[in-house]
Formats: structure tokens, C-alpha cells, sequence
């Protein structure tokens, strides 16, 4: 088995704002009401003439730049989203075609805010394999774009952006070491986008109703989130014969810090070991952690050596958590 090594991280984040007080403005919300049940101050919006694509591809560009990789180098492209630009081409395509890559097996990846985690052990078995030397995973969404700004439940959660890594072929040092990654299906319903597919295709009733934008159970979520996360650490760690208190930093899924701090403490691990960055960016679905990833790796918090996890929950429903012995 040939192991696999994160060498490069990169992330885009628009540079339109929507503050809290922007949204006391569209809906009937307060900005105490937000920073006390969620943690977020703001989020970032795609503009009009962007899509998921365009993000993804800034996000990938700064990724290859961070792992002194072309994109010629890259043998397959997994981009992690639920907010396409189109049903098809997949949004992997369009971000080849804007990288100006040719002949690569590339692939859309629907696991919602675990679609990172996915595309990470998606990469990792690829190149364990010996298949396929270097990967790019890019996790991208625009998540305003299916947003009811109407449901004052949803739109103060949402926001855009993306992230990505260069994953490649390393020494006998793992980089990626594994993960677990888990999902059922019977909670469908409680996250979902419910029109515009071949189950409840688009049609005048469907955009009046507003069913092509999330939906969700709130709080049923948030107490299986809180469960799920756990376990994906504890399965994780259990798996590679690792502790608690080996891991230096854990990157979870940013939806809500009241989530992260019920994580935190049914793990009994310090919250500080948490990176959260939530108040800037909202929940971007998978895009947040890779750039989360990248924030905390420029902010120079991540030495090489470290062990650290990723974790997150998402429609599907999916969840689960990577781990990683930073080799940067
Ligand atoms: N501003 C003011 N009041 C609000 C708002 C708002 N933005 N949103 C809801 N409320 C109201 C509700 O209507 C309710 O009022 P009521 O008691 O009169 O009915 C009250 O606040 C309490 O509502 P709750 O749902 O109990 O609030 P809670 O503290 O549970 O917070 C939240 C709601 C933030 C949605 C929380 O349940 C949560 O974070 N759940 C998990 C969400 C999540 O992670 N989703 C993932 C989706 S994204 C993805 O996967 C792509």
C-alpha cells in the first residue's frame, strides 16, 4: 500500500458580506439571537456571475501553488459539493476544464458538509492503490444560491466559499493515516434540498413554495450532530490505536458552536482544541473544512509532526472524521 500525504491546501472565500445586521434587514432575526444560537457573525456571498465552479477553481489554484504542484501534475480531481453550477456537466469537469487539465478521471461528490472528509479517503484509497500519484479534492458550494431568504430557521446559518488539497503519493510516513466515514440514509428527510431533482422536478409550484432551497429539522440535528461527531473521533482514534490526547488540533464541521462545544464536551477534550472560525464564514457545507484547514495551516498553528482530525455531519445524513500526521 503506497501512502498518501496532504502537500498543499488552498481556500477562496468571496468577498461580499452579509453581516447579522444585514440580515435583521431581510428577516425577522437579531443579531444577539444569531451570535447566542449559532456563533456567527457573517458570511460570505457568491456574486452574480459566479458559481460553485469559479470559487473551486480559486480555491484548487491556491492549493497547487501551496504544494509547488502545475496542474499538469494532478491525475484526478474530486470536487466535494451539493450546490453544483449544473446537474451535469459535474462540477469537477468545469473545474478541470478551468485548469486547463485534459485526460483525468474527475468526479462531483455528494456527501454534503462531510463531502471533504469523503474526498480525503476517496484520495487516500486512489493513490494507496497505486493507481493515481497526485489528487486534488476540492470542496466548493455557494450555498446561498439554495437558501430560502425568507425561513429566518436557514438563511442566518448559510454562507459561500471553498477550500481544497493537493493529496499525493508520500514515503512510508502516512500522511493521511485513515478515517471513518459512515452515513444513513433513513434521515433523508430531515436535510434536504426537496425539488429540482427526478423525485419533485422544478416547476412553478415547487419555486413558489421555495422547495428548491434547504430545508431542515433543526433540532433533531443537532442532537444527532452531536452524537455522530462524537463517535467519528472516538471510531477514528480507536481504529489507529491513537488517544484522546494525542491529537494536537481538531478541524471540525463549522454549523453551529453550540454543536462543536457539545462535541467538545462529550469528548471531554478542551474546546481550545477545536479550531472554530465559524463568526466569519457561516456554515459552508463542505467547503468548511478544508478552509478551515488552510486557515489555521497559514496562521502557522499546524507543525509538522502533529496529529490532527477532521470531523463533520451533513445531509445525507453522512459524517465522519479524517485523520492526518501533518507532514507539511
Ligand atoms: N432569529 C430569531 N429567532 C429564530 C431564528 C432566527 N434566525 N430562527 C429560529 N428562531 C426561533 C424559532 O422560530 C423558535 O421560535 P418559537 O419558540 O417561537 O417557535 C425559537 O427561535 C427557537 O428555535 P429552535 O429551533 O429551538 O432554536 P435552536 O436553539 O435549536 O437553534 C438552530 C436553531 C440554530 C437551527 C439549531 O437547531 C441548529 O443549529 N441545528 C443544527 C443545524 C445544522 O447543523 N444544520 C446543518 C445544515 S447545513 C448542511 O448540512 C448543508
Amino acid at each position: 500500500m503506497v501512502n498518501a500525504s496532504i502537500i498543499g491546501t488552498g481556500a477562496f472565500l468571496p468577498d461580499i458580506v452579509l453581516t447579522n445586521s444585514d440580515m435583521e434587514m431581510m428577516v425577522e432575526t437579531t443579531d444577539e439571537w444569531i451570535i447566542t444560537r449559532t456563533g456567527i457573525k457573517e458570511r460570505r456571498i457568491c456574486p452574480r456571475g459566479m458559481a460553485t465552479s469559479d470559487l473551486g477553481y480559486r480555491a484548487a489554484i491556491a492549493a497547487c501553488e501551496d504544494a509547488a504542484v502545475k496542474p499538469g501534475e494532478i491525475d484526478f480531481i474530486i470536487a466535494a459539493t451539493i450546490t453544483p453550477d449544473k446537474f451535469f456537466p459535474s462540477t469537477a469537469c468545469l473545474i478541470q476544464s478551468k485548469l486547463g487539465i485534459k485526460n483525468i478521471p474527475v468526479f462531483d461528490l455528494s456527501a454534503a458538509c462531510s463531502g471533504f472528509i469523503y474526498g480525503l479517503e476517496i484520495a487516500r484509497n486512489f493513490i494507496a492503490c497505486g493507481t493515481y500519484k497526485t489528487g486534488l479534492v476540492v470542496a466548493n458550494e455557494c450555498m446561498s444560491r439554495m437558501t430560502d431568504y425568507t425561513d429566518r430557521s436557514t438563511c442566518v446559518l448559510l454562507g459561500d466559499g471553498a477550500g481544497a488539497a493537493v493529496v499525493r503519493a508520500s514515503g512510508k510516513e502516512p500522511g493521511i493515516m485513515g478515517s471513518y466515514i459512515s452515513a444513513d440514509g433513513n434521515y433523508g428527510d430531515i436535510l434536504a434540498a426537496p425539488a429540482g431533482g427526478s423525485y419533485m422536478p422544478s416547476s412553478f409550484d415547487t419555486v413558489e413554495k421555495h422547495l428548491h432551497s434547504m430545508k431542515m429539522e433543526g433540532a433533531t440535528l443537532f442532537k444527532i450532530a452531536i452524537l455522530s461527531m462524537s463517535e467519528s473521533v472516538n471510531k477514528v482514534l480507536d481504529n489507529h490505536g491513537f488517544k484522546k490526547e494525542d491529537v494536537s488540533m481538531i478541524i471540525p464541521h463549522q454549523a453551529n458552536l453550540r454543536i462543536i462545544q457539545g462535541v467538545a464536551r462529550n469528548l471531554n477534550i478542551p474546546v481550545e482544541k477545536f479550531y472554530i472560525n465559524i463568526e466569519k464564514y457561516g456554515n459552508m457545507s463542505a467547503a468548511c473544512i478544508p478552509v478551515a484547514l488552510d486557515e489555521a495551516y497559514r496562521k502557522g498553528l499546524l507543525k509538522k509532526g502533529d496529529l490532527i482530525l477532521t470531523v463533520a455531519f451533513g445531509g445525507g445524513l453522512t459524517w465522519g472524521a479524517n485523520l492526518i500526521k501533518w507532514t507539511k
